[in-house]
């Protein structure tokens, strides 16, 4: 069970110090969300201000790319000091070649799914990633409200993982708080990104520990074996 802040909701003049507070929190992972304004209608950050973060944490950064054209990007964001690349199952056709551009990289490779789009675009490529990111709002912004029809999506991920033999990481991302955390844990999520719903509390680090407290309880586990009754 893994938390990751996302930087979306942190001071935008205060990146490397709020970078370092996700640290001092307890949480792994750093949650970094690349908007051009095109594939979302939002511009968030580049490359150049995950290089300048680099050197402030030894967090994981996780970069989802929500980006038309993440061909162009994934390079520079893997110079920049990406660990894991995330692009978006919306793209069609191109999926297959990003997704074996950012493992040629050395990545951790992510797949990521909007609401209204059916989760079984996801099915052919789950043998070729590392994490399914369910998304949970509508991608462009934060705070705003987790959309609760997304819950299903995350119990087929976990479902087909079992059945599949595979290993990724359920992530879920987008009105992620205390309550929402713990309903997608139940559902199989495994990796929470949460932006508002940390940054919002008085003290992070609390609520990072809140948090993960809350998924750990709620935690799904895998379907037992298949118990064959002893007959003799
Ligand atoms: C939404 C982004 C999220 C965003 C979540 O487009 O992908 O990562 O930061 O923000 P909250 O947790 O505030 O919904
Ligand atoms: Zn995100």
């Amino acid at each position: 069970m893994t938390i990751a802040p996302s930087l979306l909701a942190a001071d935008f003049g205060q990146f490397a110090r709020d970078a370092r507070r996700v640290e001092a929190a307890g949480a792994e992972w750093l949650h970094l969300d690349i908007m051009d304004g095109h594939f979302v209608p939002n511009i968030s950050f580049g490359p150049e201000v995950v290089r300048r973060l680099r050197a402030e944490t030894k967090l994981v950064y996780d970069v989802h790319l929500m980006c038309t054209r993440p061909e162009i990007l994934i390079e520079p964001f893997v110079k920049a000091g990406a660990d894991r690349i995330t692009v978006h199952v919306e793209l069609g056709e191109r999926v297959e070649q990003l997704l074996w551009k950012i493992r040629s990289m050395g990545k951790k490779v992510g797949l990521a799914i909007n609401p209204p789009t059916a989760i079984s675009t996801v099915k052919p490529f789950l043998k070729q990633i590392d994490l399914l990111l369910i998304m949970t709002v509508n991608p462009g912004f934060g705070g705003q409200p987790f959309i609760v029809e997304t819950l299903p999506k995350i119990q087929q991920a976990f479902a087909w993982r079992a059945e599949m033999g595979l290993a990724y990481r359920i992530e879920v991302d987008g009105g992620i708080n205390f309550q929402t955390a713990a309903e997608c844990a139940k559902a199989g999520a495994d990796t929470f990104v949460s932006g508002t719903g940390l940054f919002g509390q008085p003290s992070l680090k609390r609520a990072v520990t809140r948090m993960r407290q809350l998924v750990h309880k709620n935690q799904r586990t895998e379907p037992a074996m298949m118990q064959t009754p002893d007959l003799l």
